[in-house]
């Protein structure tokens, strides 16, 4: 936890009027800084800053806060991060309080600092190296995005970074990950003769390099293994890149490669990221959930395409929440977006984009794959595939709706007992009655069920019988779960209660 009296002095030291005229430049009038918003649409200015107040307020659409909000807003960053970075910005160190402190490495700023000195190492090596740059413009990236993700090239040979660093810098050089011991007390440079990404954490400071050979060499990609800067499976590539347009276009787009990150960064796809030479994991999607409401998922279009497509899918459902939405994109088999943008244009693949397939449809879609749903086995073999996803479902309004277009799908008429079967309980009937299906299913599915326990056959003896179920108990029992009903169905309750016809 930070500590609450850091956060008030911090915010007594800083100084909103330059930390946002650092970001969106300032027009003095008065007392206050003007400028057109930054946060919405607008061609003259209605965002103001106050020197006395020490906020930020726009009278166009209403956003206001002080300078740790400004940042939060500004750079897309939770509220940890953006007191790092205003920290950062005042020169100080920020105070935590309670049990962190003691998780608090000391040596990780001065490893991000060994990281940042390396970049520049690696990037003047890059600029004086003619088959670098060759590679890299024959890939087709222009400066402006060597700039922007920091690519370098760490030259050939095993002491390069000794040239730079001093020996007293040898114990960060190997905790950073940078250098390895060899036989006999040696040291040597971990990346050799290889191109270097800079992976930076969401405050934009380097934590990793991702090295690709430019000589076919085997691996391809070569990673920054675990340090205590730099997490391989959590971390995501080019996220603090991103982080700005993710904001404006309130979306992002998350790609298998690296390199198609890149590329799609600079044909106009800023909100592009990609994990790190894994798969998605829910690490990753958490991370981006916090960022935006709007995932894209872009897949090859070949079976590890849809292997990886199937695996994101499985990770979303537990963590969307009713207003967050993934969708999944296909590219055309053995194009990946790199090769997309630079033969087809951004165009062909916004249009993919808005052709993708939202994460119910492709739920769907995958789990009726080669199914004949006029069969009444094929249907069960779709629960059975429907059902994982179906109950790790967070979302009850996505997980509602996909239960109903299951029952569509599948030609069932009652949704609701669909949901019992998949585990949960929509709206029960107010007389439930035994139907073909019910029983098809109880015997198919066993005890699985909620039909299948309120079906069964009499009990083995092994459990206790279920508890008898009154359509009373249902009834109260959906009406305290969902108070809307109480209302809907009033009249008919009560006259159903006063009638008898339920006890
Ligand atoms: P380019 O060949 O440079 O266009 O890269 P790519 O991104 O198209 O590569 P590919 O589709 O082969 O791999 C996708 C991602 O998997 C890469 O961006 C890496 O993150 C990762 N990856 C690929 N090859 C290796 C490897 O040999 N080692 C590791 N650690 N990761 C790899
Ligand atoms: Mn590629």
């Amino acid at each position: 936890m930070i500590s609450q009296t850091f956060i008030r002095e911090l915010l007594e030291r800083a100084d909103i009027y330059e930390v946002v005229n650092r970001r969106v430049p300032l027009q003095s009038k008065g007392a206050n800084g003007w400028a057109c918003c930054p946060f919405h649409n607008e061609k003259s200015p209605s965002f103001s800053v106050s020197r006395d107040k020490q906020i930020f307020h726009c009278f166009g659409c209403g956003e206001h806060g002080n300078a740790i909000g400004f940042i939060m807003k500004y750079e897309n960053l939770p509220f940890p991060d953006a007191v790092e970075k205003l920290a950062q910005e005042c020169g100080v160190k920020v105070v935590y309080d309670g049990k962190s402190t003691f998780n608090r490495n000391p040596e990780k700023p001065r490893l991000t600092d060994i990281m940042e000195r390396a970049q520049k190492y690696y990037r003047n090596r890059f600029l004086d190296n003619s088959a670098a740059q060759k590679y890299i413009k024959d890939r087709g990236l222009t400066d402006e995005t060597l700039e922007k993700f920091g690519i370098g090239f760490a030259p050939d040979g095993w002491h390069n970074l000794d040239s730079v660093f001093s020996p007293d810098d040898r114990k960060l050089l190997i905790d950073a990950g940078l250098q390895r011991e060899g036989n006999g007390g040696s040291f040597y440079d971990f990346f050799r003769n290889r191109l270097m990404f800079p992976i930076r954490n969401i405050r934009g400071q380097i934590i990793a390099f991702s090295a690709r050979t430019m000589i076919g060499e085997e691996p391809k990609y070569i990673n920054t293994g675990d340090t205590p800067i730099f997490t391989k499976g959590k971390e995501v590539f080019g996220l603090y890149e991103a982080r700005r347009s993710i904001q404006e276009k309130k979306r992002v787009i998350v790609v298998e490669g690296q390199m198609d990150a890149i590329q799609l960064s600079q044909a106009g796809f800023g909100e592009s990221c990609a994990p790190l030479g894994t798969a998605i994991r829910s690490e990753h999607v958490e991370r981006l959930l916090k960022m935006t409401d709007h995932i894209i998922f872009s897949f090859d279009g070949d079976t590890a395409g849809r292997k990886a497509a199937l695996r994101a899918m499985d990770i979303c459902l537990p963590l969307l929440e009713d207003a967050q939405k993934a969708v999944f994109v296909f590219l055309p088999e053995g194009e990946d977006p790199d090769s997309l943008v630079k033969n087809q244009g951004p165009e062909a693949f916004e249009k993919l984009i808005s052709q993708g397939l939202p994460l119910s449809s492709y739920l769907i879609e995958s789990t009726s794959r080669g199914l004949d749903l006029s069969i009444l086995e094929d249907k069960g073999a779709f629960l059975d595939a429907a059902a994982p996803y179906i109950r790790k479902t967070k979302s009850v309004l996505l997980r509602d709706g996909l239960i109903e277009r299951i029952a569509t799908a599948a030609g069932y008429k009652d949704t609701d007992q669909l949901a019992r079967y998949f585990g949960f309980e929509k709206v029960a009937p107010i007389a439930p009655r035994p139907s073909g299906f019910r029983n098809g299913a109880s015997a198919r599915f066993g005890k699985g069920g909620f039909g299948a326990r309120r079906f069964n056959t009499p009990s083995s003896g092994k459990t206790l019988p279920p508890k008898p179920e009154t359509p009373i108990l249902v009834l109260l029992r959906n009406f305290l779960r969902y108070p809307q009903l109480a209302l809907e169905f009033e009249g008919a309750a009560t006259e159903h209660l006063s009638s008898g016809e339920l006890g």
